[in-house]
């Protein structure tokens, strides 16, 4: 088994300050690359902030041989954004990696939630990963060579009751991956999902067991996280962790049925149920024109 090392790489992780992206920011400085340290600072649900953890962190593995730089952009900000790549590029003169792991809670029933706080986790998560993403685009296609990581979460890939807003900016994730995906290969972008549940200040107060809490460690969800912006790195995946498990997720499609244009009503959606949602026949689309492909076929065969 051939080591992964990211020397000469350089990295910019974000919500770096602490929990996940500090265990991810340490073990990538460790294995070799420069990374920036950005974190707002703020509390769980995004309010207040200050630049003293990030610089913390970026302290720590400076003091520890590795080469760090704290930033304190908020990611939903796109001038403070690009102001982080200028300041790393005029430092270190690439970007090869990018983990968009900010991220803020703020937990409420759907009737119950504003929409500024549905905004406002959209606006972190979802945003803020495309607002970092645009920044460090053009250069990675001029490198031709970039690894870019979102976190999304068990609320966006299944669902969690309270998490309307988190689910939706979570879910919003997998759509940006494919498409990206789909732009980026000419230029060695790789683009995949990481779905943690790890103990962080975030999952503190779930009333998970401390027996079960004290396997679900940061390091757990980082070993797939660095193999994911890693220079083999697969695409498009969405990798599960929690504990020690690893598993991807996906999203899959029913062979389905054709019903010709006499049938095309609700009556025989309702009578061809059971057929259309039958998971005995699953397909992985690459793209979207996977779907009118299969749709096609079934036309034809059936001599429409
Ligand atoms: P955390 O609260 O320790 O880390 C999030 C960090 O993002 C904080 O340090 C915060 O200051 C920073 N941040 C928030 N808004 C920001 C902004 N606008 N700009 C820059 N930085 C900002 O929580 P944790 O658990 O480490 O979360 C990391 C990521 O993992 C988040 O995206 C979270 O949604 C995701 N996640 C975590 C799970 C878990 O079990 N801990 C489960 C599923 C997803």
């Amino acid at each position: 088994m051939s080591s992964i090392d990211f020397k000469g790489r350089v990295a910019i992780v974000t919500g770096a300050g602490g929990g996940l992206g500090k265990s991810h920011a340490l073990e990538l400085a460790k294995r070799g690359a420069k990374v920036v340290i950005n974190d707002l600072g703020g509390a769980v649900d995004g309010t207040g902030g200050s630049i003293s953890a990030a610089e913390e962190v970026a302290a720590h593995i400076n003091a520890s041989g590795g080469e760090a730089i704290a930033d304190g952009a908020n990611v939903t900000k796109p001038d403070e954004v690009a102001a982080m790549v200028k300041a790393t590029t005029e430092k270190w003169g690439r970007v090869d990696i990018l983990v968009n792991n900010a991220g803020i809670l703020r937990d409420k029933t759907f009737h119950k939630m504003t929409l500024e706080d549905f905004k406002a986790v959209i606006d972190v998560h979802l945003i803020g990963s495309a607002t970092c993403t645009h920044a460090v685009w053009p250069l990675m296609r001029e490198q031709k060579y970039g690894r870019v990581i979102f976190t999304t979460s068990p609320s966006g890939l299944h669902g969690i009751f309270g998490q309307a807003n988190y689910g939706a900016a979570k879910a919003g994730m997998i759509g940006l991956m494919n498409a990206l995906t789909l732009e980026g290969a000419k230029y060695d972008i790789k683009v995949n999902l990481i779905s943690p549940s790890a103990r962080t200040r975030m999952t503190e107060d779930l009333g998970v067991p401390e027996e079960v809490l004290k396997q679900w460690t940061p390091e757990a969800i980082t070993a797939a996280v660095l193999y994911l912006v890693s220079e083999e790195a697969p695409s498009r995946q969405i990798v599960s962790c929690v504990g020690g498990g690893y598993a991807t997720a996906h999203i899959i499609e029913t062979d389905g049925v054709y019903l010709p244009p006499e049938q095309q009503t609700p009556e025989e959606i309702a009578a061809h149920w059971e057929d259309i949602t039958n998971r005995d026949n699953i397909h992985f689309y690459e793209d979207s024109a996977g779907p009118n492909m299969n749709f096609i076929a079934k036309a034809q065969a059936y001599g429409g």
